[in-house]
Formats: structure tokens, C-alpha cells, sequence
């Protein structure tokens, strides 16, 4: 079993931070987004990894370079335009071989284990009517957003669409599938969608045209497209949940730490009180500050005379004087400024290298 990691497209929805680096690469809990999904792999033995990437590669694969400290082999594949998520299994058709493999979107983030999900499907693939592929669905609140899957009455999968205007129902395909080598003929067997890409969705129907067998799962623990800014400070919560406290940074005798709290080497709390869950990365300054539940702030960062809640702040970055900062996303290297004379709540998406000066 191999893997196949989609780390390429546009991220235009987390614009400005997505301007300057890959989606996938968002820290949750001070991790990139894209390391949990690796590591997820990992965990269910699937160590030969093809990463398809665009025009983000550098950063991408800087990041991962050979897979050799997550324990994989990682292959990068490179695509030169966001064509779609089946157009992704056809630029990897070297890489993947005859085997059969698990795709999984860079961007999604999941609380179950991968192995139960392919053992489900090895196991499916030695009975008399094997599966090609196997989805996995969770119900969601607004189906138009996902591809979406109609089962009949033995929750066999009947019919699946992308984004349908009026959903069939609120089944929602997570970014997840299994796939035999069946799939590359259903690939080359579709035409470009409406919106112009060669989408999964009609692959996995022209497998059911087809009358193959589709296996379907449902989820039942939490999954994240983490896209857009709400959801994506979501995982950062449900990640914070899950830390234990680790104290490898100083905390001065007027400081004072609350629940669970991950504080890296060299960091300093000065004069703070940091209530957890919350995560504060290597070399950062916490002075005369609040920091509240679900905040993950990053390695070398800086934050004076300020109350941060609920926030992801990324790497190099600096929030002084603010007198209350919340649900906000700080791209690394940026500044945010003002003078406490007007207490307020800001909520906050800056990009990369900005400074924001409050008056
Ligand atoms: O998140 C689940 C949904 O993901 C499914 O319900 C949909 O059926 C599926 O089409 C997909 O929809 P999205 O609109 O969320 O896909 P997105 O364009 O965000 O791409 C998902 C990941 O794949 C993301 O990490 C970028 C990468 N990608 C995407 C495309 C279109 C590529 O690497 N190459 C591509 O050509």
C-alpha cells in the first residue's frame, strides 16, 4: 500500500496568509497541517509516500525533504496547474504503480487512525465481492461545500456529486480514499467537470457506472477541511485538547501557569499568566501578558503587554500592547501594535511580513 499526499492548488480562501505559503503548511497547535497527515500514514504502516505539489513545491518540500524524519520515503510530484483532484492520480501514475493506495488531501485533518480504515478495506478486499475503493463520509451541516454521496437503503454507495447546488443529502466525502489500480482507468475515463478540473468524485461514480463495488465508512470522529479561517482555528482547539504539558522554556516566580501548557526550550514567561490549552513555541518572550485557552503562538515570537486568546500567531511574529486579541490568525514575521487607551477585542488576519499599527 502506498499513499499519495495532495499538498498542490490554491489556497485562495486563507488569503493573506496563503500568499505567501502553501496551505497545507499552516501551523495547527505548531504544527504544519500537512505533518499530521504524514504521520497519520506513517502510524497505519504506509511509509512509501508520493506528495503531489504546485507552485508552492519549494516551501513544500523544504519542509518534508525526503520523509526521512517522519520514517517515510517521500517522492514529490509535481503539477503544473490545480487541475483537479483526479488529475493528481493521473500525474502519479509512475509513482503508484499497480499498487493499491490511500489519498489523502493535504489540507484535511482528521481525529481517527488511518489503520483501522485500511485493514476495513484489506479485510473488504478478500471477501467474494472485493471493493476497488473505499470512502469514508461524515455528515455535515452544509453539503453544497463537499462532494456528496447518495446510499440506498442497505447504505450501499449509490451516487456521488461535487458540490451540488441541492444536495441529495448532507453525506459529505472526506478527504480520504482507498483506490485499486481500478481507479486509473476510471481517471482516464472522465472529462473535465464545470469548473474545469478532472474531479474524483466522477472517477469513484464511473467506478460505480462501471459496477464496481465502492466500500463507504462513516466517521465518527472529528474531521477539519481547514481551508478558511473558522474551521481552521477549530483544529487548532481540538489539537490543544489532546496536549500533555511540557516545560522545557523558563517561567519567572510571578508568572503563573494554568492547565495543560506546552512552553518550548528557551522560551520566557515573564510576569504572565498562560492558561491552557496552549502552545507556545522554542525562543518566544511572553511579558506582562495573558495568554488564554486554544492559543498556539510559534517559535521566536514576541508578546509584551498584551491578552491573547483563542489565536494561532506563526513563527517570528510580535503582538505588543494589544489589549485583547482573539479568534485571529498572525502570519509569521508580522507586527501587531497599539496603545492600550482603547480597550477592544480585535480578531485579526495578517499576513506574512505585515505590520499593523491600531491607533
Ligand atoms: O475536504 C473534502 C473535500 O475535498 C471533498 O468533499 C470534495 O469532494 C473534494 O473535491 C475536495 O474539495 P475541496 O474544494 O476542499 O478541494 P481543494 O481544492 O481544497 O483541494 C484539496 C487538497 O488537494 C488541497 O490540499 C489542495 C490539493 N490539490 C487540489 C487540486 C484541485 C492539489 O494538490 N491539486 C489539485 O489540482
Amino acid at each position: 500500500m502506498k499513499a499519495l499526499i495532495l499538498a498542490g492548488g490554491a489556497g485562495t480562501r486563507l488569503r493573506p496568509i496563503t500568499h505567501t505559503r502553501a496551505k497545507q503548511l499552516v501551523p495547527v497547535a505548531n504544527k504544519p497541517i500537512l505533518f499530521y497527515g504524514i504521520e497519520a500514514m506513517v502510524a497505519a504502516g504506509i511509509t512509501e509516500i508520493g506528495v503531489i505539489v504546485g507552485d508552492t513545491r519549494a516551501e513544500v518540500m523544504q519542509a518534508l525533504g525526503d520523509g526521512s524524519r517522519f520514517d517515510a520515503s517521500i517522492t514529490f510530484i509535481p503539477q503544473d496547474e490545480p487541475s483537479g483532484l483526479a488529475h493528481c492520480v493521473l500525474i502519479a501514475r509512475d509513482f503508484l504503480g499497480d499498487d493499491d493506495f490511500v489519498m489523502y488531501l493535504g489540507d484535511n485533518l482528521l481525529e481517527q487512525d488511518l489503520g483501522a480504515f485500511v485493514d476495513a478495506f484489506e479485510s473488504a478486499r478478500a471477501t467474494h465481492e472485493p471493493p476497488t475503493a473505499q470512502i469514508l463520509l461524515k455528515q455535515v451541516p452544509d453539503p453544497h461545500r463537499f462532494g456528496i454521496a447518495t446510499l440506498d437503503d442497505s447504505g450501499n454507495v449509490v451516487e456521488l456529486v461535487e458540490k451540488p447546488e441541492d444536495p441529495p443529502s448532507d453525506l459529505a466525502l472526506v478527504g480520504v480514499y482507498l483506490f485499486t489500480k481500478r481507479i486509473h482507468d476510471a481517471v482516464a475515463g472522465i472529462e473535465p467537470s464545470a469548473r474545469g478540473e478532472l474531479e474524483i468524485t466522477d472517477a469513484i461514480q464511473w467506478l460505480l457506472d462501471h459496477g464496481e463495488r465502492v466500500r463507504c465508512e462513516l466517521l465518527t470522529g472529528w474531521w477539519i477541511d481547514t481551508g478558511k479561517l473558522t474551521p481552521l482555528l477549530e483544529a487548532n482547539r481540538l489539537l490543544l485538547e489532546k496536549i500533555d504539558t511540557r516545560i522545557e522554556g523558563s517561567v519567572d516566580q510571578s508568572s503563573s501557569i494554568e492547565g495543560r501548557v506546552v512552553i518550548g526550550k528557551g522560551a520566557e514567561i515573564v510576569n504572565s499568566t498562560i492558561r491552557g490549552p496552549v502552545a507556545i513555541g522554542a525562543g518566544t518572550r511572553i511579558e506582562d501578558s495573558f495568554v488564554g485557552p486554544f492559543s498556539a503562538i510559534g517559535n521566536r515570537c514576541v508578546v509584551l503587554r498584551s491578552e491573547v486568546e483563542h489565536s494561532v500567531i506563526m513563527d517570528d511574529s510580535s503582538i505588543n500592547e494589544i489589549a485583547r486579541l482573539e479568534d485571529s490568525l498572525i502570519g509569521s514575521n508580522a507586527a501587531v501594535q497599539r496603545s492600550r487607551q482603547k480597550p477592544r477585542a480585535l480578531r485579526l488576519m495578517v499576513g506574512d511580513h505585515c505590520q499593523i499599527d491600531v491607533e
